[in-house]
């Protein structure tokens, strides 16, 4: 947090990015605020509170669209605000194309190593292009400085790098990739590959979760744009432009939000169980996720049956809870993913029920992040079976609810997170047996090695947190627009 004071004095930063960190809703008449369940939100929120400026975002509530000025403009969070955020409204047709198509038909499954097939339509690759130029001009109206430090997150806005560089060309821009970046191979098939790479080399720096990632940019850039590429430094020129292709892990607020309020981990325990119907001595293994076909929530299942089948005498003593937020319903894929997840929990419910028992406790609905933790406290096991994720932060936001060095991480080895936190359960989520042995050893471990393995962890994700994220993309940018301004003086 200090570091990010240092390097922000004097400086107004401009975040953008499709999801807002607070959505307001009409519920029964009234306005309620909910926090969405998003990685970025969850890592670049405390950032924001810790610096100041303006947060410009896709309006996606249903309250400010029908007042009266629409809160174009509110100051957040909204109990003690410390910065802006800026709405961004769009049209149904803008939102199907832009988000719906492009950004989650196209670009998420091409970076996923999910086998769902991408869908480009040119329809949906016109309102992307139209809505990163809106959001670029919103840019260039908020900032109060032909130079400002404006922070670009995921795949939303590739393009928008470039396109704020050619109207305010001293600006620094950051641009963080939440998400994999595949291989020049599977990249490839996109039509408009050229003009995606394009515009993120407007970026100043531009950042992903692991050097791997990186190294798959840089190949693609490689392959199918005239540029010079700088292994050593890691930079690559184009069109008189140097970006920086740097990795950043991404990582969660430390302390954790909830340590002075929050119940102790045996309160929050008996809380949950209460809640559940379950004994006090019930053991819980608990998935958090967005309904999405990325996080491996039907392999998971697969194991937790499978894991009963090959030890019965856990079947009535464990269950497996697993909070799934609806996301992008609007899909067919997403839909069908959801029925998908609901039968094969009602499934291998039928087949262990006895009584009120229930092996699998599907919430398929919002949780508010402060009932989430308590859950993370209440959970013997956290299983995380992304088939493909950037980093994902349930795991370390996981670790750092444990402040009993008590629960177990189950994590698999296609996850950023893997490869910071070895001293988890690491599995390949494709193969059950393997996964159903990690579950059971989890739930097998005893007190002293769960507490060695949680105590490195929590180490790693206080030491490595999201101040030190956004520190280090900062600091860099600092020296560039250093080693920029001394270069215009000599020039
Ligand atoms: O981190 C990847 C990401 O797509 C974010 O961009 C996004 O906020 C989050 O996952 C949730 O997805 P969505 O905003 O589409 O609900």
């Amino acid at each position: 947090r200090r570091l990010l004071h240092k390097e922000l004095t004097g400086e107004r930063i401009i975040v953008v990015s499709n999801r807002e960190p607070y959505i307001h809703t009409k519920e029964h008449g009234r306005v309620e605020i909910h926090r969405p369940a998003s990685g970025l939100v969850t890592a670049v929120e405390p950032v924001m509170r810790a610096c100041s400026g303006t947060w410009i975002a896709h309006g996606s509530g249903s309250a400010d669209r029908e007042t009266v000025d629409r809160h174009d403009r509110v100051p957040v969070p909204p109990s003690h605000p410390d910065y802006t955020l800026r709405r961004i409204w769009l049209t149904k047709e803008e939102e199907t194309g832009y988000y719906y198509g492009f950004a989650n038909e196209g670009l998420w499954p091409l970076c996923h190593i999910a086998h769902v097939r991408p869908i480009f339509r040119l329809s949906d690759w016109q309102q992307y292009k139209a809505i990163n130029k809106r959001f670029a001009d919103a840019i260039v109206k908020e900032a109060d400085s032909d130079d400002p430090v404006v922070l670009v997150q995921d795949y939303h806005f590739a393009l928008l790098p470039r396109m704020i560089r050619s109207v305010l060309p001293k600006a620094t821009v950051i641009t963080f990739w939440h998400i994999p970046w595949p291989n020049p191979e599977s990249f490839g098939i996109c039509p408009w590959r050229e003009e995606l790479l394009q515009g993120m080399l407007g970026s100043t720096i531009l950042g992903f979760h692991t050097p791997f990632h990186c190294k798959n940019f840089l190949e693609t850039v490689d392959r199918y744009l005239e540029t010079r590429i700088e292994h050593e430094s890691s930079t690559i020129s184009h069109g008189g432009n140097l970006t920086l292709v740097e990795s950043y892990p991404i990582s969660i607020q430390w302390p954790y939000p909830w340590q002075d309020t929050i119940p102790t981990v045996d309160e929050c325990r008996n809380e949950i169980l209460t809640s559940l119907g379950l004994s006090p001595t019930h053991l819980i293994g608990l998935g958090v996720d967005r309904q999405d076909y990325t996080k491996g929530i039907l392999e998971r299942f697969l194991a937790v049956e499978r894991m009963l089948e090959l030890h019965p005498e856990m079947v009535g003593r464990f269950s497996f809870v697993q909070i799934a937020a609806p996301t992008r319903s609007a899909l067919d894929d997403y839909q069908a993913f959801e029925a998908q997840v609901r039968n094969l929990a009602t499934r291998i419910n039928q087949r262990f029920s006895t009584g009120s028992y229930q092996p699998i406790i599907l919430k398929a609905e919002h949780h508010e992040p402060e009932l989430v933790n308590r859950y993370y406290r209440a959970a013997d096991v956290c299983m995380v079976t992304s088939l493909h994720d950037g980093m994902n932060l349930v795991a370390k936001e996981y670790v750092a609810a444990r402040d009993d060095e008590k629960g177990v991480l189950v994590l698999s080895q296609f996850t950023g997170a893997a490869h910071e936190l070895h001293e988890a359960l690491l599995v390949n989520p494709y193969y059950i047996e393997q996964t159903a042995d990690a579950l059971f050893q989890a739930l097998s471990m005893p007190a002293f090695e769960q507490q060695e393995r949680m105590r490195s962890m929590r180490a790693l994700v206080r030491d490595f947190n999201v101040y030190r994220w956004a520190g280090r993309m900062l600091l860099d940018a600092a020296r560039i627009r250093q080693r920029e301004k001394l270069a215009l003086r000599i020039g």
